[in-house]
């Protein structure tokens, strides 16, 4: 089977971005999937004269929203995010129908895809959050720590992201999870940076990891039933706005099932074992959550061939022919 080609999930992390968080309005899916099949062309028309700027975006779509999109199979693993209430913290599912990930070696340039991506889109959709993301000192979050060091490359990257035969229908495609989270830094920033350590799992100043029981580092390594490291490919960011003191992370995490990132959410928010739950969450607020299907960047162009879902049939390119060839 020749796997399509995936839209730039395992592009390099970059030091700006925007994520964008929309609803379809109803009788919007059209315009939706004509900006869906056109969006590679976008991003080769605004970041083309650009070459360092490094420009790219990748689209998601929600569980509810695929059914409006597409008139066909669904991807096995997609189901709206499921919301985790632990003893002391809650992790909300929030709407969301597309995830619009862009990013840049600059801020510009995904101001610019995402001015043209929303010119097209306007009408249509309603955004449910928009967020502004920034490379924060040597790549770390606003707690102060590197954030993003054990990162699958290459192709371990492609490996746990990139979905193979397991659904041939959506080959090349991957699922991602996003959140939003709200720091405490006032809170966070009295504790004595030992204990910060402790929490996170590494030295804050050298990045070095440390054995620290129930830690973010140790709660979020989990283990397949063949005794594998089942990871994820992260690209959060931090954002904020000082004068309104808000501060904060944005979690993004592509997996090639949905199933790790849930586990690793279970292990924060429930716990595991003899640990209750992920002391990162007492000082960071999850305020948003939201599952999507990041097609291939294949099936993304097909979308424009489809009709209304439940109306007609699949267009000439659409996802009945995709499972065919
Ligand atoms: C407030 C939000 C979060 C912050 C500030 C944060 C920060 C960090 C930091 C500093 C590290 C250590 C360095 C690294 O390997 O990246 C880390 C590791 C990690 N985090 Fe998070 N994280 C957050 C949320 C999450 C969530 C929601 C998940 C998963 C659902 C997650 C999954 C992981 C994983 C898989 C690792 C690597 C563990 C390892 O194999 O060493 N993180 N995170």
């Amino acid at each position: 089977m020749e796997v399509p080609a995936p839209q730039p999930v395992l592009s390099p992390l970059t030091t700006a971005s925007l994520f964008l968080v929309l609803t379809v309005d109803p009788g919007g899916e059209p315009v939706v999937r004509e900006l869906l099949a056109d969006l590679a062309g976008l991003q080769r028309s605004v970041g083309f004269g650009h070459p360092d700027g490094r420009l790219s975006v990748v689209a998601g779509i929600g569980s509810a929203c695929w059914d409006r999109l597409v008139d066909g199979p669904r991807p096995a693993g997609l189901h709206p995010f499921r919301e985790l209430q632990g003893a002391r913290h809650r992790a909300p599912a929030t709407p969301g129908d597309l995830l619009l990930h862009i990013r840049a070696a600059r801020q510009d340039l995904c101001f610019s895809l995402g001015s043209e991506i929303m010119s097209r889109l306007r009408g249509a959709v309603a955004v449910a959050d928009e967020v502004t993301g920034f490379t924060y000192l040597d790549q770390r979050d606003l707690l102060g720590f590197v954030d993003g060091t054990e990162n699958p490359v290459g192709r371990a990257a492609a490996e746990a992201v990139l979905i193979g035969a397991e659904d041939p229908d959506f080959a090349g495609g991957a699922y991602v999870i996003v959140q939003k989270y709200l720091h405490d830094l006032d809170a966070w920033n009295r504790l004595p940076v030992e204990q910060q350590e402790r929490i996170v799992g590494r030295r804050k100043l050298t990045n070095v990891e440390i054995d620290s029981p129930g830690s973010h580092v140790e709660l979020n390594t989990i283990t397949g039933p063949d005794g594998r490291e089942r990871q994820i490919l992260r690209d959060n960011m931090p954002f904020g706005s000082p004068g309104s003191g808000e501060f904060g992370t944005y979690f993004i995490g592509y997996a090639r099932t949905p199933e790790v990132t849930e586990e690793m959410l279970r292990h924060m928010f429930l716990g595991d074992g003899p640990v209750s739950h992920d002391r990162i969450l007492d000082f960071s607020t999850a305020v948003t959550g939201t599952l999507f299907f990041v097609p291939s960047a294949d099936l993304l162009e097909d979308l424009g061939a489809e009709e209304d879902a439940g109306t007609g049939e699949a267009g000439s390119l659409g996802i009945g022919d995709l499972r065919s060839s």
